[in-house]
């Protein structure tokens, strides 16, 4: 029988899959850290993601038949910053996706450059998180280093070309760099002259379920494995995330509810809107998505759980307030990308007295993050997408409560998967090469529906959060 590897590289672990036509039968796992040098930074040792991705494919290989091992595929957080010199060695730390320094770049490229000319050439604007925007941070900031680079990587790439020796991305991936031509599907020349790179320090573009090479042979004996496993590149985590939950035709919704929140609509073309800070990107199943992305999802909760708190968690207590909670929570703990676009931006409790209980406190900061997803399903709606359902993945999804309240804050009804794989299974599939086939491995479970009164409740409480929201930024 033959077998596929997918490997999600995260931002806390990397996850790795093996799947057969049989079905998933295995998954492992390995943990690295996240360094916030500075207020707004971000940062990982790559060779951290290379270290335990081998370490855990030794893991998942024992009592496996290696020589069934048909392809290896990608799937990986999105933007990171990965420079390479020209004896191919890291030059500095990653800057992630969720790296909020490169303020002053933004608003070169917004306002200096023009979102126009932005959006014509990329389909999208700039961001903090984006890569664009990185490396003219580094350009301004580490002149030395920007000197040095000689190939440009994002972070799974990184591990896809540490295994073949390929300098290789996908179009999904590609896209949240914005010196990518999405709608095109090939790398911006305008866009390359404006950063002041050159064409030859980035990757050859694949679609996400193309082979790319083959494994080195010198880990191809290391594993036991066959000299011919192919390296497939993948996607975008969110890309990947969307393959493995079946979200592959138009209009389709999957939701994300993990460190950060993400929205994922699948579009069979490429359209955006002027005005929002919604990302419109290439998919990993050949054709388009929106992108929605909040920096802060279930971060927020563990911050006040395991930080304020600091104490056993009680959603039981927090049930009474449902329907009946005036504190409003904005969840800007790492600024915010989807929609407002504004790293600076802070987060906030509004709404106390002194009958004001903890448990109501707990209840505003999940609601907070479900008003916060709300705002980008609103824009996504006013694109012409009437988003009635979503697959809910994550984390956060994990929660029962919070599922209630997201479903009656979005008024959609929410589909919980019945094992959660994130991108690892799309990453299998796509090295399948198969990657409309995920309902084959992927079981809804139980399935949250909106709660009439509840939902009322909530658009009232909507407005109050914008009105706070408009007031304070
Ligand atoms: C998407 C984004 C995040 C990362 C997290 O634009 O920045 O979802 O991909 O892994």
């Amino acid at each position: 029988m033959n077998r596929y590897i997918g490997i999600d590289l995260g931002t806390s672990s990397v996850k790795l899959l093996l799947l057969s036509e049989n079905g998933i039968e295995k998954t492992v796992g390995r943990d690295y850290p996240v360094s916030y040098p500075a207020p707004n930074y971000s940062e990982q040792n790559p060779a951290d993601w290379y270290e335990q991705t081998v370490s855990a494919l030794h893991e998942l290989l024992e009592d496996t038949d290696r020589k069934s091992i048909k392809a290896i595929g990608f799937s990986g957080q999105m933007h990171g910053l990965v420079m390479l010199d020209r004896h191919d060695k890291v030059i500095r730390p990653a800057i992630l996706w969720n790296d909020g320094r490169a303020v002053k770049e933004v608003d070169y490229l917004n306002n200096g450059i023009g979102k126009d000319f932005l959006l014509k050439h990329t389909g999208n604007i700039a961001f903090a998180g984006f890569t664009a925007p990185k490396l003219l941070w580094v350009k301004n900031n580490e002149p030395e280093n920007f000197s040095r680079i000689s190939k440009i990587m994002l972070p799974k790439d990184y591990l896809a070309y540490r295994l073949s020796g390929e300098f290789a991305t996908d179009v999904s991936d590609a896209s949240g760099t914005l010196y990518f031509d999405v709608s095109n599907r090939k790398w911006s020349e305008k866009m390359l002259e404006i950063i002041g790179i050159d064409r030859e320090m980035l990757p050859v573009v694949y679609e996400s379920r193309e082979a790319v090479g083959n494994i080195k042979s010198e880990l191809a004996n290391a594993f036991g494995l066959n000299k011919d496993v192919k390296i497939v590149i993948g996607g975008g985590d969110n890309a990947c995330a969307a393959v493995g939950t079946g979200v592959v035709s138009d209009g389709e919704c999957n939701i994300s509810l993990g460190t950060s929140g993400t929205i994922f609509v699948e579009t069979s073309s490429h359209n955006y809107d002027k005005n929002s800070a919604i990302h419109a990107f290439c998919s990993a199943s050949g054709k388009y998505h929106y992108l929605a992305c909040i920096l802060s999802a279930a971060s927020c909760q563990k911050w006040w759980i395991e930080n304020i708190l600091n104490t056993d968690y009680d959603t039981g207590g927090m049930e009474r307030y449902l329907g009946r909670n005036d504190v409003i929570f904005l969840p800007y703990l790492m600024g915010e990308r989807s929609p407002i676009n504004d790293p600076n931006a802070k987060a906030l409790f509004y709404g106390m007295t002194l009958a004001t209980t903890r448990e109501q406190l707990s209840l505003a900061v999940l609601e907070g993050v479900a008003m916060a997803f709300r705002q980008n399903i609103e824009i996504i709606r006013s694109l012409g997408v009437n988003v009635t359902k979503s697959k809910i993945c994550g984390g956060g999804a994990k929660n029962k409560l919070w599922l209630k309240i997201m479903a009656s804050v979005l008024n959609i009804a929410l589909e919980i998967p019945d094992s959660e794989q994130g991108g690892a299974l799309g990453a299998a599939l796509l090295a399948m090469n198969k990657p409309e086939t995920a309902k084959r491995f992927y079981k809804t479970g139980e399935i949250v529906k909106p709660d009439k009164a509840l939902a009322e409740y909530y658009n009232k409480k909507y407005k109050d959060f914008t009105d706070i929201q408009n007031k304070i930024l």
